[in-house]
């Protein structure tokens, strides 16, 4: 049997210490279901910089072409805030993405079990939240040209194809058929060209999903019902700067942006990361949420190495933690909270 490999980014800030966690999580998941699986690390973002290497060293690259799935923890750090874009960590973000065809990004946000106060909406309000982001993320404003700055202007440019709106709806209403058969397309077709672009192609596409429900809503109608009445969503499907932002409210929404995991899926391997960012605030302190980028862990055996029960098993360990009462900081709201480790080895017994 051929060993499954994983290439581990662990990148900046809080990065090092989650993605840690994760591989604990994952080598423990090898040995109780006797799967072989090799891990292998490579530098990116603020910490490849910092080594006079691009954000994005081809070494890096090379092995994330060649790796069954890949495990990033976050890029960013402060002290390259005034660097020029391609010099920013975040631009290896940009990169991986788009050379690796990452055009579906999938963020999940749910109430987990235990976590039912732990927000800022009412518990009512939040009962039965369970909802799929899929977010386009190799389009749209980060990647259309033209682009750039002078003193006295900026430019960006929103741009999508028909082919681009067609791949990523389709697998919206394929992930769809296998939850509660609701799509919701978010765009701004009100004002925007590529949101009408948008609406008629996810229109086409859903004649061939008869038994999915596809509806569109304006995305600032859209900020808001997620605060109102966030478990009225199934799949909401969007093009990449409105999934971004959506995507950290919807963490917010369910407690913790640490909380969020997603997988960014193309016609080859995954990446896999959590939502939230380097936090250079509390990096080093090992009192990140391991959450995020665990769950994330769980999407990869599901996504990449089409381990579907091991998936759940992660899953399912988490909410033991949580249903136990082990809060990390960003969600004790000032009360008793533990460690990332403390998180990690709970989650790792519950297995
Ligand atoms: C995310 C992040 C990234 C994005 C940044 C770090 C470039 O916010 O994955 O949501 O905007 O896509
Ligand atoms: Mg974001």
């Amino acid at each position: 049997m051929t060993p499954f490999s994983i290439l581990l980014l662990p990148g900046d800030g809080i990065g090092p210490e989650v993605v840690a966690a994760a591989e604990r999580v994952l080598r423990a998941v090898a040995d109780r279901y006797h799967h072989q699986i090799t891990f292998t690390t490579g530098v990116i973002g603020g910490a490849a910089l910092k080594q006079g290497r691009p954000a994005l060293p081809d070494e890096t690259l090379v092995a994330a072409r060649a790796a069954d799935g890949i495990l990033l923890g976050a890029v960013g750090d402060p002290s390259f805030d005034t660097a020029p874009p391609a010099q920013r960590p975040e631009a290896a973000l940009l990169k991986i993405r788009r050379e690796l065809g990452l055009y579906a990004n999938l963020r999940p946000a749910r109430v987990w079990p235990g976590l039912e106060s732990a927000g800022p909406l009412k518990p009512e309000i939040l009962k039965g939240t369970d909802l799929l982001m899929f977010r386009e993320l190799t389009g749209g404003l980060y990647y259309g040209e033209p682009r750039g700055q002078s003193d006295d202007s900026a430019h960006n440019t929103m741009r999508y194809s028909r082919h681009e709106v067609e791949r990523i709806a389709r697998r919206a209403f394929e992930a769809a058929r296998l939850r509660r058969r609701r799509v919701t397309s978010v765009d701004k077709a009100n004002v925007l060209e590529t949101s009408r672009l948008w609406r008629q192609v996810t229109t086409a596409v859903g004649k061939d999903y008869p038994d999915v429900t596809l509806d569109h809503m304006l995305v600032d109608t859209c900020a808001m019902k997620l605060t109102y009445a966030p478990s009225s969503f199934d799949v909401i499907l969007t093009e990449n700067m409105f999934g971004d932002i959506l995507s950290d409210e919807a963490g917010a929404v369910v407690g913790s942006l640490g909380l969020l995991p997603s997988a960014s899926l193309g016609d080859g391997v995954g990446l896999f990361e959590p939502v939230h960012g380097s936090a250079p605030d509390i990096a080093g302190k090992g009192i990140a949420n391991p959450i995020g980028t665990i769950a994330s862990a769980a999407m990869l055996l599901r996504y990449s190495l089409k381990l579907e029960d091991e998936a759940v098993s992660v899953e399912k360990a988490i909410e033991t933690a949580l249903i136990a009462g082990l809060r990390t900081a960003d969600l004790a709201a000032g009360g008793a909270s533990v460690s990332t480790t403390e998180m990690t080895e709970r989650i790792v017994a519950a297995l």
